[in-house]
């Protein structure tokens, strides 16, 4: 089956699947295997430290992969002009790279920086207030990430579930739903609840390809979505503060580890088996008007 969203003719990727961002760790080789496998690779931008190494890993993924992928630019606060951040899009732009995401809270005048460069631009967040709020800005897209989601987290956050049921009528662009998702069945729920793709971080953690330790992997296998104190630890419902975990509540379905190509390939074939038996006969899927 084809698969069409208006984030895939956006992105010019084959399946609405995208790499969520993680600080810390050098993710070129995910993002290439990602992009590779038809899915849509986005390097973290702050693990790298100077252009030199930035662009050296903009390089080496294009020697990997033809297929188009994305940057993060993740800031913890105000960004100004003189933000090595502006360098790095112009290299991006040097180098070919089409599409940027933002993780940030002013970020108006890096957005529209990023749109006279001709590229792509989406904003991500946590809260659908910041969401509007990016719409306002200019971008083009926006990344919702429910309460179901790691990294750092937003004491106000929302259930992905809920979020989606909402994002269509108060968000004016596509949105991408974001937290908890690790499986076809997941993703096709949210492109049928109007989410034109879906974004993945903790599982693509649990990747051949993905750089962190592997006893971090193994934590990932072990954790159990159901145990009250994972629970806790992921929707922290007594922190009043933004606070940061290590890992989402999609480690309820990440039974071993797989490559990048065979995690998408085992959700595209889930979900196209769910299309097949509902009677789907299309060669084409097409969410664009959902
Ligand atoms: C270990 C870890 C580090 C993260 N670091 C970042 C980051 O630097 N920038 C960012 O925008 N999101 C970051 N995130 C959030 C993810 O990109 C994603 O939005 C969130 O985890 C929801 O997806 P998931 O449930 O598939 O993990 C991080 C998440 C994890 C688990």
């Amino acid at each position: 089956m084809k698969w069409k969203t208006r984030i895939t003719e956006m992105l010019g990727c084959d399946y609405p699947i995208l790499l969520g961002a993680f600080a810390g760790y050098d993710d070129s080789d995910l993002t290439a295997a990602i992009s590779e496998a038809g899915g849509f690779g986005i390097l973290t931008a702050s693990y790298f430290q100077g252009e030199d190494a930035f662009q050296n890993a903009l390089r080496k993924i294009k020697n990997m992969t033809k297929k188009p992928f994305g940057i993060n630019f993740s800031i913890d606060k105000e960004i100004t002009p003189d933000h090595p951040f502006y360098r790095y899009l112009e290299i991006a732009k040097e180098e070919g790279v089409k599409t940027i995401i933002t993780a940030a809270y002013k970020v108006d005048q890096f957005g529209k920086k990023a749109k006279e460069y001709g590229m792509n631009w989406i904003h991500k967040v946590t809260v659908m207030k910041h969401g509007i709020k990016g719409v306002n800005m200019g971008a083009d897209a926006i990344i919702l990430t429910g309460l179901e989601g790691g990294g750092l987290k937003n004491p106000n956050q929302n259930t992905l579930f809920i979020n989606m049921v909402h994002a269509k009528r108060l968000l004016k662009v596509p949105f991408i739903a974001s937290g908890g998702i690790s499986d076809g069945k997941g993703m096709l729920a949210a492109l049928v609840l109007g989410a034109q793709a879906v974004h993945l971080c903790t599982a693509f953690l649990a990747t051949k390809e993905s750089p962190i330790p592997d006893d971090w992997k193994q934590q990932l296998i072990d954790a159990d979505c159901f145990d009250p104190k994972v629970i806790k630890k992921i929707c922290h419902f007594e922190s009043e503060r933004p606070k940061y975990v290590p890992y989402s509540l999609a480690v309820g379905t990440i039974e071993k580890i797989r490559s990048a190509g065979e995690l998408i390939k085992k959700m595209v074939g889930e979900a196209e088996t769910i299309l097949k038996t509902m009677g789907v006969q299309q060669d084409i899927v097409d969410f664009t008007q959902i």
